[in-house]
């Protein structure tokens, strides 16, 4: 018996296979464009999700011969807005997450609901980023498509509907549209009615490991996979990723540094930071939710400096056959740790967590003739873990236990890194078997959805274990840290002059 894990992200789609034990056996991606109308929009076709997916599915069962596919689970980028027609016609390409042209109709939400009961019933303040603003701007800006309009869908849902010819979606990610009671776990008729959004609009919604319908004779055609192939809820990327990093218990915290760094802890009860900082959404798990701390600039800034100041690196791993960022790290290991007093704020995109601003500029602080380019690249990374320490912070003030940390994405890669994370968050960092987080965390859903495991905490259990655990040792970052804390909100009225 197999498990099929897709996820549907933003610069392609990997379908990943894997058996009853949780090992990857094969994966295969495919890639599509996004598409930027003009600064600061992020827009995909979702007919280009739809063959990645398809044309992934075949190309792995054509690979491996693999047939008795027991379930799929579907994962992908949050937050996108996906509009049909009454014929199934996609109405305009779907705009994305990372798309940022609605800060007006995010004003007006705030303006109508009001801020605090927003935050009450939705858990997260108006961001940009969710679904909600970006239904809105498709009624100010567009209002002959938005009356044309017979479903609303995120991505991964439509890719279910392709599949299954089910209209429906799972908590975890549905959660990121901004149109739901948290708590309750259902549509918010509150808001709904505010912003003036038809339920009948919207997708039945289940639990992550429901089964919400089989795969299609049309898509069987077209994947290869059996008609009947049970497709359960499934998740948001964030907390795919999570399960597969087996985030499931209170204590256990990942820290992913990608393109952005997010720190994830799952709940038992739901609890919200007033002042909106980190995101509240329900878990891919019955009965649970996740707080999650977003900071934007992580793998980003030691990318950045990569491509800015390392080409020696770039080039030399290039002939050694290597990752320049193990060069990268060498060098900044010779740094002593505080890195002679130069600090960095790492907000090259602005920043969410902790100070949602958007105008949140990048720095180095406290230069002097000393420093050398070596000072800087440790200052990097330090500066993002001091970000991810802020994340932590608001974590831990919100009276969730932070007693081991996972490390995952490219920046959980590097020794160093993990060492500065257990150092600076004075906590064991550790990393585990798990290389395919999303695909595995909607694989374990399956297989609980098709009765293959009893429940995703002990699939978790059973399949994620721990490869390695960095101890803290001696901090020795206060000094830094403190200062750190003082540089924002003294630059914040600069950040925002032209
Ligand atoms: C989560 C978020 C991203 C997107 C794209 O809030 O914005 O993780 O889901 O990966």
């Amino acid at each position: 018996m197999y498990l099929l894990g897709i996820d549907i992200g933003t610069s392609g789609t990997k379908s990943v296979l894997f058996d009853e034990l949780g090992n990857s056996v094969a994966s295969d991606t495919q890639e599509y464009p996004l598409y930027q109308p003009q600064i600061g929009w992020a827009e995909q076709d979702p007919e280009d999700w739809w063959r990645a997916v398809y044309t992934s599915i075949s190309n792995l069962i054509a690979k491996t011969g693999v047939k008795d596919i027991a379930a799929v689970g579907l994962s992908g980028q949050m937050h996108g807005l996906v509009l049909l027609d009454k014929n199934d016609i996609v109405l305009r390409n779907a705009i994305i997450w990372c798309d940022g042209r609605t800060q007006k109709e995010c004003d007006e939400i705030t303006s109508i609901i009001g801020a605090e009961r927003l935050i009450e019933i939705t858990a997260n303040p108006a961001l940009t980023g969710f679904t909600a603003s970006k239904i809105r701007w498709v009624q100010n800006n567009e209002p002959e498509i938005y009356e044309k309009v017979a479903k609303i869908m995120l991505p991964k849902d439509y890719i279910r509907y392709k599949l299954t010819g089910e209209f429906a979606t799972e908590v975890s990610d549905a959660s990121g549209m901004q149109l739901m009671n948290i708590a309750e776990r259902n549509w918010s008729d509150v808001v709904l009615q505010k912003l003036e959004i038809d339920k009948g609009l919207l997708g039945k919604m289940y639990e992550s490991q429901e089964v919400t319908g089989m795969v299609s004779e049309s898509a069987s055609k077209l994947t290869s996979l059996k008609a009947g192939t049970a497709v359960v809820g499934g998740a948001g990327d964030q907390a795919a990723s999570a399960l597969g990093n087996g985030i499931v218990k209170d204590g256990i915290v990942s820290s992913t540094i990608g393109t952005s760094g997010v720190v994830f802890a799952s709940q038992n009860d739901i609890s919200i930071d007033k002042l909106g900082r980190v995101h509240t959404f329900c878990h891919a798990v019955p009965n649970m939710w996740h707080v999650m701390g977003v900071t934007q600039g992580a793998g980003l800034s030691l990318k950045w400096f990569r491509d800015n100041f390392c080409n020696d690196e770039v080039n030399v791993a290039h002939y050694m056959g290597i990752d320049p960022y193990i060069l990268m790290d060498k060098i900044a290991e010779k740094v002593q740790p505080q890195c002679e007093g130069v600090i960095y704020l790492p907000y090259l995109m602005g920043e969410r967590t902790p100070h949602l601003d958007p105008y949140a500029k990048g720095v180095f602080f406290g230069l002097s003739a000393r420093h050398t380019r070596a000072h800087l690249l440790r200052a990097v990374m330090e500066g993002v873990v001091f970000s991810l320490k802020d994340c932590f912070e608001i974590i831990k003030n919100m009276n969730i236990g932070v007693d081991q940390i996972r490390a995952s994405g490219g920046g959980g890669k590097s020794k160093l890194w993990r060492q500065m994370q257990a150092d600076i968050l004075q906590t064991d960092v550790v990393t585990t078997n798990s290389t395919e987080g999303g695909a595995l965390g909607v694989a374990i859903l399956a297989g609980v959805g098709v009765r293959l495991f009893d429940s995703v905490e002990q699939a978790c259990e059973n399949l994620i274990k721990i490869n390695e655990t960095q101890k803290p040792t001696e901090n020795t970052y206060d000094a830094n840290y403190s200062k750190y804390k003082k540089l924002y909100p003294a630059l914040k009225g600069l950040f925002k002059e032209e």
